[in-house]
């Protein structure tokens, strides 16, 4: 069964004037189809109002479809019974960790999710420390989030989903407030968690090497699903990125600039190690 699967997904907000009337709608997710398998690390790409906080927000229930069906766990967003289900399936993770935590203490912080999900207190203890541990912040549990770097407070926040125990974890744009340290340590999170707890990874992200690990990437742009596959075949295709204002990972854009002079570099390469072979290799 997928993690998360939508069909012909569709998602209108409504138009208002200054007195509140509405006034029409405005689709931001458009007929948009995904498939994402248990386990799956997946990106998702788009230039600003493409639409993907929108379809991202559909993957806990925080918004309901206009039209189409979107399935977490195999269970319709819909249908109210199966709400809490949803949601416990499917963490978000936001772009501002300051709107995020809410405990004083960034144990407490990390306890409140199980407790609202009404975890035994021993049981909601052990999963803080682990949760903590995971995300390399086990050190700083009796600490204030306030006094934490914007990199350290993003970790709490993701060790609070951790701490819900779902099995996918969405995360829209976690890194675009972080300094490039922050950024780095974030993803190198996200990554140990992928390895170590299987959890099925849904990120959200306009920085492009964030992205060549990923299983497949989906790119969104005016509500569509514009391209999709894996990372070395949505950046083989330089030209069609920039048609959606994206762009490719440095490494990539280098090897496309000498492929332009003429040398025999394959196409979608992600890696700096991966450039540094395929030059090594031509005479
Ligand atoms: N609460 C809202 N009310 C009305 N329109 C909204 C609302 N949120 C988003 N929109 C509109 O829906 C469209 C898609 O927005 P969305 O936030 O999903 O895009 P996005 O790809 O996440 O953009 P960004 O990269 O800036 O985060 C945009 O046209 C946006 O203006
Ligand atoms: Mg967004």
């Amino acid at each position: 069964m997928d993690m998360v699967r939508s069909e012909k997904l569709i998602f209108e907000y409504e138009k208002r004037d200054e007195e509140g009337n509405v006034t029409g709608m405005n689709r931001a997710v458009d007929g948009v189809d995904i498939q994402i398998a248990p386990g799956d690390f997946v990106a998702i790409l788009g230039h600003n109002g493409s639409g993907k906080s929108t379809l991202a927000k559909h993957m806990n229930a925080i918004l309901i479809p206009t039209g189409g069906t979107m399935w977490v766990n195999g269970r319709d967003t819909k249908d109210p019974a199966e709400l809490w289900n949803v949601r416990q399936s499917a963490g978000m993770v936001f772009q501002n960790p300051d709107n995020q935590i809410i405990g004083t203490v960034v144990e407490e912080d990390v306890g409140f999710g199980p407790e609202n999900l009404g975890v035994p207190t021993e049981e909601i203890w052990k999963r803080v420390e682990d949760s903590l541990k995971s995300v390399g912040m086990l050190e700083y549990r009796t600490n204030s989030p306030n006094k934490l770097s914007g990199g350290q407070k993003q970790r709490v926040a993701i060790a609070g989903v951790i701490a819900m125990e779902p099995e996918c974890i969405v995360l829209d744009e976690p890194t675009a407030m972080l300094d490039p340290n922050g950024r780095k340590e974030v993803i190198r999170t996200i990554q140990e968690l992928r390895r170590r707890k299987k959890v099925t990874v849904i990120l959200i992200t306009h920085y492009m090497e964030e992205v060549i690990d990923a299983d497949q990437v989906y790119v969104m742009d005016s509500g569509h699903i514009v391209m999709h596959g894996t990372p070395k075949e949505i950046f083989s295709q330089v030209e069609e990125l920039k048609k959606y204002r994206l762009d490719v990972p440095q490494v990539t854009m280098l090897a496309e600039e000498l492929r332009k002079r003429g040398l025999k570099l394959p196409k979608g390469i992600l890696r700096t190690q991966e450039l540094v072979e395929a030059l090594c290799q031509l005479n």
